[in-house]
């Protein structure tokens, strides 16, 4: 092993300098991933089923209209499509995870809903004028660097119909400082990261200028692998996302701290839902069309 590369590693980079490797579609970590997307007790992955059920009662009410033409981007295994469903919406949701999108497709035929499930990167989406809403939850846009962030707010402005609805979540800038994390190291037999023995140093680091934290995981094994997982996480308030939202064509852009119960870092005031329109007029049907 290359205790100097590792060493590297350790020290603060420079901001969005890459890891070595990703982690949503590594084979390994996709399938622990859809048990923790499923563990309906914690909130991470996707948030714990009470969480998820209150949130599209708050998205289907603060956009309140009947059968709309739904966009879940990142929709990992698909809890929120299958609520949306059963409400009457046509819902599509996209996700680059293969295992994610496979369980959820088989769900769905199981249950009898015909949800369209895509498995692509969202960055690569190019449809246009399709959507009344896209949603995307769990902070993901956050974890965008600032480009791949214009070109994902672009996909949705596109895919949106005049009028419709782009509702997301991000994390809170507030007490920014708290939410760096300690260096830590833990050993696992096997876990999360790995099948095989492994050891993990986790670290984070503050840009507060660019209101950015780097969380870090560095994974070594005996085999002498070391993958560097990097996590760029923004930090916003209601004001940048105006900033963001308005010159790429939305407006009516409104902030909501108040939407999740209370719980750490990735509920309750520490997360702000968005709800943005694409401007221009909702087409809402003629008398002819309901005939
Ligand atoms: C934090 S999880 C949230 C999943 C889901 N929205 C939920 O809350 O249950 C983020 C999801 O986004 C997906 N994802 C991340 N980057 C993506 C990309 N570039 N294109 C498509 N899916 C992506 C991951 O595979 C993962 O399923």
């Amino acid at each position: 092993m290359d205790f100097t590369d590792i060493i590297e590693f350790t020290k603060k980079p420079q901001l969005y300098a890459e890891g070595n490797t990703v982690m949503w579609t590594d084979a390994h970590i996709s399938k622990q991933l859809l048990n923790i997307h499923l563990n309906q007790d914690i909130d991470l992955a996707s948030r714990r089923r009470s969480s998820i059920e209150s949130t599209v009662g708050w998205i289907l009410n603060s956009v309140n209209m009947e059968k709309m033409n739904i966009l879940d981007l990142g929709c990992g295994p698909g809890l929120y499509c299958e609520i949306m469903t059963k409400r009457g919406h046509k819902v599509t949701g996209v996700d680059f995870s293969k295992n994610s999108i496979e369980y959820a497709r088989k769900e769905a035929m199981k249950k009898g809903m015909g949800i369209e499930y895509v498995n692509q990167n969202y960055l690569e989406l190019n449809e246009e004028n399709k959507y009344d809403l896209v949603m995307m939850v769990f902070t993901d846009l956050g974890v965008l660097k600032p480009h791949e962030r214009e070109i994902l707010i672009r996909n949705v402005h596109r895919g949106l119909k005049p009028g419709g609805t782009f509702i997301f979540d991000v994390l809170s800038d507030r007490n920014l400082d708290t939410k760096v994390s300690e260096r830590t190291w833990e050993m696992e037999e096997s876990g999360f990261w790995k099948d095989s023995p492994c050891m993990i140093l986790s670290d984070s680091f503050l840009y507060l200028d660019e209101k950015v934290i780097l969380y870090q995981h560095i994974v070594m094994d005996e085999s002498d692998n070391f993958d560097v997982y990097r996590f760029w996480t923004h930090f916003f308030e209601s004001d940048d996302l105006r900033k963001m939202l308005e010159p790429e064509g939305f407006e009516n852009i409104e902030c909501f701290d108040d939407v999740l119960p209370e719980i750490d870092m990735w509920n309750g005031e520490n997360v702000l839902f968005c709800r943005a329109r694409k401007v221009g007029i909702a087409y809402r049907g003629t008398e002819e069309d309901s005939r």
